[in-house]
């Protein structure tokens, strides 16, 4: 029998960004993370995500650090490696539509500062969403990656995701991403939705999925086999759970088969021996709940992803509902099927999760609907792949016209009034891309940044040090 010929996956190890944003609220530090650069630098990922998401608001709202200084810390770091950011589309890492103008400065300042790769997402899968993103990756030379945001239901079938596949490579993607959040991505279909999409388009195909449901080193694994030319995994601390597969895990489950990654296992050893105490630390503190480390298999009768699910209990918590739980979870699948069937990701989690605590508390069905429930239902989000429920969305905005063109295009340029706004407190041209996301936390963190400074700079005077915080 010939020799089966070789095709290494690739591997985009996640500790930096999505392991510890699913596993520890995205609370890990740069501290944390500086130490441990130079040897993942040895290892040959294909890439290392380590920005966007939520880190971006986690390290302004909880670290008081400056992301866009970790990101050029990171880089400087990374010297052989490619460096891979998360980035919502028109939302940006934010929460709701920006205009157009700071979705290309962002893109512009994320290349400048570092990012090689933007695996750029709508949470709705309405590629109108994603058109400037791109352009803007494609025009400063930086690696366009399109994820299609996968999820369950009756508009998506094989053919959707195909479709959109296509679509995605005539609109310039370099790559294309399977971003499965919830880990619903069962094996046997990853073998059909990625030999799908494998023989539709000629961009390689990466695939993002989460150990919620306890099928992702199984689905890797067909994926591969299929086609799949790229995966993302988490060291091992870091892995599981609500996080992905282990990359030692993966690495050697390939290991000698015509998809040897060739990765060094002695060297991820003491990577992950870097990163097991701070787990441990996490652990200790709490931080890292040991709930969200097993098999939760209600993903996939609920379809919520783990993040989603941590935020319920919160919010239930904080209503001393928490008996509603089930009830909760039993609403969200029908508030989404009112909405238009959207995938499950921030912001439509959000959106769809806040909507449904409300439908159960209120003791009554849209009695009280939230501005973005009202923002999502009037289209200002963009277009979802099944309609809305008429009634539903006649009860949310009245007589108001719905929006049908790309939401973006009603936006005019803001950044000239965002940097206004936030002239006394710029320090950097980037300053004013955070203060363009959050506001209200930017302010806070330029207050904190201003009186450290202050501290650093009376100190330094006493002690004649040179060293100055930049
Ligand atoms: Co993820």
């Amino acid at each position: 029998m010939a020799e089966q010929a070789k095709r290494p996956v690739k591997i985009t190890e996640t500790v930096l960004r999505d392991a510890h944003q699913s596993l520890i609220a995205t609370r890990m530090t740069t501290e944390q993370m500086l130490p441990i650069i130079e040897k993942m630098d040895k290892v040959g990922y294909h890439a290392v995500e380590c920005w966007g998401g939520a880190t971006f608001d986690a390290s302004l709202r909880f670290l008081k650090e400056d992301p866009w200084e970790r990101l050029r810390k990171l880089r400087a770091g990374f010297k052989n490696t490619k460096l891979q950011m998360l980035f919502r589309g028109q939302n940006i890492l934010g929460y709701r539509h920006y205009a157009d103008d700071v979705v290309e400065y962002f893109v512009q300042k994320s290349i400048a500062n570092g990012i090689d790769i933007i695996r750029i997402f709508d949470a709705l899968n309405d590629l109108r969403n994603l058109e400037c993103a791109v352009k803007a990756a494609n025009k400063e030379k930086g690696h366009a990656q399109i994820a299609l945001s996968y999820t369950l239901g009756d508009a998506y079938t094989i053919d959707y995701y195909v479709k959109m596949a296509k679509q995605v490579e005539e609109m310039g993607a370099d790559s294309i991403c399977i971003k499965d959040m919830a880990g619903l991505l069962v094996p046997y279909e990853a073998t059909n939705l990625v030999t799908a999409i494998k023989s539709a388009v000629k961009i390689p195909v990466d695939l993002h999925t989460h150990y919620t449901s306890g099928v992702a080193g199984m689905t890797y694994l067909k994926a591969v086999e299929a086609g799949c030319d790229i995966i993302d995994t988490a060291m091992s601390p870091f892995a599981m759970g609500t996080s992905q597969p282990a990359t030692e895990v993966m690495v050697e489950t390939f290991k000698g088969t015509p998809y040897d990654t060739g990765l060094d296992q002695d060297l991820l050893a003491e990577i992950a021996d870097y990163f097991r105490p701070i787990q441990e630390e996490c652990l200790k503190s709490g931080l890292l709940n040991p709930k969200v480390m097993g098999v939760n298999i209600k993903t996939l009768l609920y379809q919520v992803p783990g993040g989603m699910l941590s935020n319920l209990v919160s919010q239930l918590k904080e209503q001393k509902a928490e008996d509603k739980y089930y009830d909760v979870l039993k609403e969200i699948p029908r508030v989404r099927k009112d909405f238009g069937e959207p995938p499950l990701v921030t912001p439509s989690s959000q959106i769809v999760g806040t909507q449904a605590v409300l439908n159960v508390l209120a003791g009554e069905r849209y009695k009280m609907i939230t501005k973005e429930s009202k923002a999502i239902l009037r289209g200002e989000y963009g277009r979802t792949a099944m309609p809305f429920n008429p009634e539903v969305q006649k009860k949310a905005i009245g007589d108001d016209q719905p929006i049908t063109c790309r939401p973006a295009d009603l936006l005019k340029p803001e950044l000239k009034t965002i940097e206004k706004e936030m002239e006394q407190w710029k320090q950097q041209d980037e300053d004013v891309l955070t203060y363009a996301l959050f506001p209200q936390v930017a302010t806070e963190f330029f207050k904190y940044r201003q009186a450290q400074q202050t501290k650093v700079d009376v100190s330094a005077a006493d002690t004649k040090n040179k060293a100055y915080p930049v």
